[in-house]
């Protein structure tokens, strides 16, 4: 049974907790294949909030398998805080359902206060990243200076690994960032914990993946992020630093592309983004603070305001493209309602030149001007909805338009947090 890969097609922050979720109901095993706790899902199960950082989504339906792959990073203070919080609550019933990639690098604490400090020192000129050590992680898993999760079991190389890294990263924290040197002792005292807390859970997952797929599972790839924070096709350098494609996930995951056979791309009904960097259709008056307060729009790893505006189609066609989206997760249009007419933003205007599709340079970004299309809104409340023939015409006429400004049909659509305020448009999905 090949596998599906859902990823986000904005910024970021488009409901993937909820639409995994969903999906999980009909996966066996869920995988996360990059980033880290940067990302956030927030799940609403019978009124229940849960905000998940690093453990798949499938996490709130007993039984599902969740995978940490090789292509993400773990804080293994964030991962065993959230095990046992989920535990709390009656989740993660079995060891067996939480498997960890010993491929997979670790966070240190030094790639945080490097993160932090950096940013701090950018000033106005910040990524406006999470500040969770993301990036520095990643640079040093590329320099290949950094500590796989398998390695913390050879107590002795992590011993030395820890202490050469340390010398290097002590020396440009105190004499170029300016920030207090960190304790080796403290460290490694800390990770030998995390050794033993997370003993049960880590293995060759991509072993145990093929086998799974190879046994006729369902898997479902869970993708964190948004595209334009992709760092090869996204906003650069306002990304993080991973791959966001989904031609990422197989590399992640530790599966053969062939693998995956299908693609959902969770797109927000507007748009929203957290952290610096271009957004062209942002509103910066009333209606975006509006769309803020309605949309609950606070980043859920952060608890940052995120900056909202409308519907980008030039954005979410360059994820349709890019990742060969099939079906198309539209979430939040209940946020819509009230607004007397809603504009799309169809295309950009730079240096007097119509682009359908992103620019590559910061300039560009910085001129790019949105076309934008109006379409009437509507009135009716939409959270108590179930089926497309009941939105109100304009609801599904803007639905519709956005369908074809982005090249992709509408397979979920989402009217409110609950995991029931859904709308399956698709048999393949059908409950
Ligand atoms: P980093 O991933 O912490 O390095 O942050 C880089 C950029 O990506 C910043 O603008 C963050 O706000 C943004 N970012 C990272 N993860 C997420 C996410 O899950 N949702 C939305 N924005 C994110």
């Amino acid at each position: 049974m090949p596998a599906t890969v859902v990823i986000g097609t904005q910024w970021g922050d488009e409901g993937k907790g909820k639409i995994v979720d969903l999906l999980a109901a009909d996966a066996d095993v869920v995988v996360r294949f990059h980033g880290g706790n940067n990302a956030g899902h927030t799940l609403v199960v019978n009124g229940e909030k849960t905000i998940l950082n690093l453990i798949p989504a499938g996490v709130l339906h007993p039984g599902r398998v969740c995978m940490m792959g090789p292509g993400v990073v773990i804080d293994p203070e964030v991962l065993t805080a959230e095990i046992d919080a989920l535990r709390k609550r009656g989740y993660l019933g079995e060891d067996r359902w939480l498997r960890v990639s010993e491929r997979a690098h670790l966070i240190m604490p030094y790639h945080r206060a490097i993160d932090r400090a950096r940013e701090r020192l950018r000033g106005a000129g910040k990524i406006g990243t999470t500040g969770r050590g993301i990036g520095p992680a990643y640079e040093d898993k590329m320099a290949r200076t950094g500590i796989p999760v398998g390695e913390l079991y050879d107590e002795a190389g992590f011993r030395d690994a820890l202490a050469r890294n340390l010398r290097e990263k002590n020396g440009y924290l105190e004499a170029i960032l300016g920030e207090p040197p960190l304790s080796f002792d403290e460290i490694h005292a800390r990770y030998g914990e995390y050794r033993e807390r997370l003993r049960p859970f880590v293995t060759d997952t991509g072993v145990e993946l093929r086998a799974a797929l190879a046994a006729g599972k369902r898997v479902l790839l869970e993708g964190a992020h948004g595209m334009m924070l992709d760092v090869d096709h996204g906003t650069y350098p306002f990304v993080t630093s991973s791959s966001v494609v989904s031609g990422a996930a197989a590399a992640g995951a530790g599966l053969p592309p062939r693998a995956i056979e299908r693609v959902i791309g969770i797109a927000k009904a507007y748009t929203t983004r957290v952290g610096s960097g271009p957004f062209p259709t942002e509103l910066t008056d009333a209606l975006g603070e509006r769309l803020r307060a309605d949309g609950d729009e606070y980043g859920s790893t952060t608890g940052r305001p995120r900056r909202c505006g409308w519907f980008d189609a030039v954005v979410v066609r360059q994820a349709v493209a890019l990742s060969g989206v099939d079906g198309l997760a539209l979430t939040k249009i209940d946020v819509l309602t009230g607004i007397d007419s809603l504009r799309v933003c169809v295309a950009y205007e730079i240096g007097g030149r119509r682009r359908e599709l992103p620019p590559a340079t910061q300039r560009d970004w910085e001129r790019a001007v949105p076309v934008y299309e109006e379409l009437p809104g509507w009135r009716e409340s939409l959270g108590a909805v179930r089926a497309l023939a009941d939105l109100p015409a304009n609801a599904r006429r803007y639905v519709r338009r956005l369908e074809s400004l982005v090249g992709a049909p509408l397979t979920i659509l989402s009217v409110g947090a609950q995991r029931e305020q859904t709308i399956r448009c698709d048999a393949a999905f059908a409950a």
